[in-house]
């Protein structure tokens, strides 16, 4: 990877392990289920997750689709975080394919969303007025507060609370492994009691396609005719299972260096004069920063002059940045990203 880049652990490159599985994978026709490589992930990652059975899907978005899909029928309610990445950033497939209609409640600094918060949301299903209340959906990591690692505790009460009103739980688990590295815990401890939970290969665990939906066996059965239903029956897909595979064995264990990368950055940060930064709140793999008043330029501008130094990095707003590190990103290529910081700032 030749530049800097920043932006996303969504850039990463295949490793060299990864492209070598995946010219050598043993396949099949997985729309029979009868591609080796694919069950054999889905296996592996349903272990990973303490559920009975796994999905392949082609993308996040598709794997929280699918789930919502699974759970919820038209008209039915989720009770969903105003800033998660579905409810801002998946097209509202929910809402438009499924007539799955969001409620949205309030995600608090630390990614959580309030128990009494999620409690005054659910209909009264006696009340002729309101769509049934069906799913509450959680994100962990929590990408819009910087990459928040949500508890088991945490998800374990959502879950009580669920139970009492005969709800379900799905986990966007883009990152779940980012959250399982950080709390010091295995994922399965992270979901626990919930329904479903989507996870993706494609992010930090650099293979280049792919996410893997988990749940109950029967959960999953009725998960794969939705998965048929939005195209996403796949033929000889042990081509791109075998990079997943490759993630789950060997690249779930090495995030712990990238969130000491991202402390890093965001300590290094915190020197260039001009940036707004707080090292403390760095949790897995996100640096959340900001540019201080007294600096003319704008985020766009600053992202774009750092282009010139290799370096790139995602404005959030006209003001604020995201940067992400991942597999590519080296203490070299940290130390590189905060002296071009300093160069535009100066
Ligand atoms: C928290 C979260 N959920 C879901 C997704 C969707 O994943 P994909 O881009 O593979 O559709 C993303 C993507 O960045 C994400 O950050």
């Amino acid at each position: 990877m030749d530049k800097i880049d920043l932006r996303s652990d969504t850039v990463t490159w295949p490793t060299p392990r990864m492209r070598r599985a995946m010219a050598n994978a043993s396949v099949g026709d997985d729309v029979y289920g009868e591609d080796p490589t694919v069950n054999k992930l889905q296996e592996m990652a349903a272990r990973r997750m303490g559920m009975e059975a796994g999905l392949f899907v082609a993308s996040g978005t598709m794997g929280n689709l699918v789930a919502i899909l699974t759970h919820c029928g038209r008209g039915d309610e989720m009770i969903i975080g105003d800033i998660s990445h579905t409810f801002l950033h998946e097209v509202g497939s929910a809402s438009a394919l499924g007539g799955v209609h969001p409620h949205t409640v309030p995600v608090r600094d630390d990614g959580t969303i309030a128990l009494d918060d999620i409690r005054a949301a659910i209909r009264n299903p006696s009340d002729l007025h309101y769509p049934p209340t069906r799913l509450i959906c959680l994100e962990n990591t929590q990408g819009a507060t910087g990459g928040m690692p949500l508890s088991a505790e945490y998800t374990r009460s959502v879950v009580e609370l669920a139970r009492e009103h005969g709800l379900k739980v799905h986990v966007d688990g883009a990152r779940i492994f980012n959250a399982a590295v950080a709390l010091g815990c295995e994922a399965k401890e992270l979901v626990a009691g919930v329904d479903s939970v989507s996870f993706c290969l494609s992010k930090g665990l650099c293979a280049p396609v792919g996410s893997v939906l988990c749940g109950s066996a029967e959960f999953i059965e009725r998960a794969r005719k939705i998965r048929k239903m939005l195209g996403g029956g796949m033929r000889q897909v042990g081509i791109l299972a075998a990079a997943g595979i490759v993630a789950l064995e060997e690249m779930t264990g090495r995030l712990a260096e990238d969130h000491r990368r991202a402390k890093m950055l965001a300590e290094g940060l915190a020197t260039v004069p001009g940036l707004i930064v707080e090292p403390e709140r760095v949790k897995t793999n996100m640096v959340m920063f900001s540019l201080a008043d007294d600096v003319s330029l704008d985020a766009y501008q600053v992202a774009k002059r750092l282009r010139a130094y290799d370096v790139l990095v995602g404005p959030r707003t006209e003001r604020s940045f995201r940067a992400v590190t991942h597999y590519w990103i080296d203490d070299e290529r940290v130390e590189k990203a905060v002296e071009a910081f300093r160069k535009v700032l100066q």
